[in-house]
């Protein structure tokens, strides 16, 4: 009541005041459910500075591409291969063009492929251009953890001619529900065509907290 008491007095014009009156009653009305439910409601925060996202952090994926041998330990898989007259000119000088790849691959905290997961990455990408090396990616990052519960899900052109790249994060849902942000990738290790690591510093600009 004393929120309500105090949002009411500064008003002058009738019409603000019925208007704040109405906000005040719908504000009581939220608190009491959210009483109800053991906790408060999460309310929108939006960053409005870019140097101060509302909410960081940074984590690492790790790529394990099936390489015909290791089926135990690899994370993902390519599901199309280009056409043959494409395969072999462009397959041959590196580009990878038309590959597609799904993968399911672990996220850690720290740098280490060993060290403690946090989340999954469950997405795609696949290269897309014919002159270089350049992917585009789709995925969620999918937290099920002590720390975190819900899904943040990324999308955009991976121009991996760039040191850091950013890929957009368009949603999230559970602990990240309608978030909005961006994320900074760089290739932090690449052992061969069958292992590469990302960092991704994660940036939220648009938070439920
Ligand atoms: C598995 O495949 C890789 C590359 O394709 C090769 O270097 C390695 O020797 C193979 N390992 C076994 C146990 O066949
Ligand atoms: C791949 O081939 C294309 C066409 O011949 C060429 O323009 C490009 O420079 C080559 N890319 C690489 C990475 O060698
Ligand atoms: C799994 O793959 C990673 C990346 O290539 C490699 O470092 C690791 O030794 C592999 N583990 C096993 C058990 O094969």
């Amino acid at each position: 009541m004393q929120g309500l008491i105090i949002i009411i007095k500064p008003s002058s014009s009738k019409l603000s005041s019925s208007l704040v009156v109405v906000v005040a009653a719908m504000m009581l009305l939220l608190g009491l459910a959210g009483v109800a439910h053991g906790g408060g409601r999460r309310r929108l925060v939006v960053s409005s500075n870019e140097d101060e996202p509302c909410r960081r952090m940074t984590v690492y994926y790790h790529d394990i591409l099936y390489s015909g041998n290791n089926t135990a330990n690899a994370t993902s898989a390519a599901v199309t291969r280009p056409a043959a007259a494409l395969s072999t000119s462009r397959w041959a000088n590196g580009t990878y063009f038309g590959l597609l790849v799904v993968f399911d691959d672990l996220v850690t905290e720290e740098q280490a492929l060993a060290s403690e997961p946090v989340a999954r990455a469950q997405g795609f990408y696949f290269y897309d251009r014919k002159e270089a090396l350049n992917a585009w990616m789709a995925f969620s990052l999918v937290f099920d953890s002590a720390a975190y519960r819900g899904t943040l899900n990324l999308m955009g052109a991976d121009l991996m001619a760039e040191e850091t790249r950013d890929l957009s994060i368009v949603g999230g849902t559970g602990d990240f529900f309608m978030s909005r942000g961006v994320a900074t990738l760089s290739t932090k290790a690449i052992e061969g065509a069958f292992y590469f690591r990302l960092k991704m510093d994660i940036k939220l600009y648009e938070c439920y907290v």
